[in-house]
């Protein structure tokens, strides 16, 4: 087992899901640097499947397309992963699953989501969105994994993370 995994930390009393009128989880974890990142992007890329959204927030440079990197190489993706800015969408065949990785920072008009074919993204695999609030339709809010990086320091992360109820096993006792 890695290091990193020491570097993944549950705040105590974190995991509750009361005061939610919707069955769902939230935790918050501590990534001390990218190795942890690159270990929180691998447990998601093992509970991935088609139809799943994840929606990665936060500000520039918090570490979103590096989470997504890492998920993808937990797909088995080898080769350059290019941050999807400029291009807005950028697709992956992995030996398991299709994936399209979204970055929604320069969408102007919701049509625009349509002509990228999130929906037909979405009907053929999973799909990555960063900058999820510059865009993403209501829809795909309620069941999508849900995850906010927050900068604490050069390499340190805040994660918060929440979501439905199946993807609380992909973040339990593995991350002590
Ligand atoms: N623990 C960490 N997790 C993720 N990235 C980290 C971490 N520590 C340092 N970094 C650095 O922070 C930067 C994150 O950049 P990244 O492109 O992933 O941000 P982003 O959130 O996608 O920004 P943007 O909104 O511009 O797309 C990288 O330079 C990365 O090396
Ligand atoms: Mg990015």
């Amino acid at each position: 087992m890695p290091d990193s995994h020491a570097q993944c930390r549950v705040e105590p009393g974190g995991s509750a899901s009361y005061n939610r009128p919707v069955a769902g989880f939230e935790i918050r974890l501590t990534l001390r640097d990218e190795a942890a990142t690159a270990e929180l992007g691998a447990r998601i890329a093992a509970a991935l499947a088609p139809g799943h959204v994840i929606a990665l927030s936060g500000e520039l440079g918090a570490g979103k397309t590096a989470l997504a990197r890492a998920i993808l190489r937990g797909l088995g993706v080898d080769g350059h992963v290019p941050s999807p800015t400029f291009t807005l969408v950028q697709a992956y065949e992995t030996p398991g699953l299709t994936l399209h990785h979204f970055d929604f920072y320069r969408i102007e008009r919701a049509s625009e989501l349509s002509e990228l074919g999130l929906d037909d993204a979405l009907e053929g695999g999973a799909v990555l969105i960063e900058w999820p609030e510059r865009g993403m339709p209501d829809y795909l809010t309620a069941d999508a994994l849900k995850i906010t990086l927050e900068p604490t320091g050069e390499t340190t992360r805040e994660a918060r993370i929440s979501g439905p109820e199946r993807w609380r096993d992909a973040f339990g006792g593995a991350m002590p």
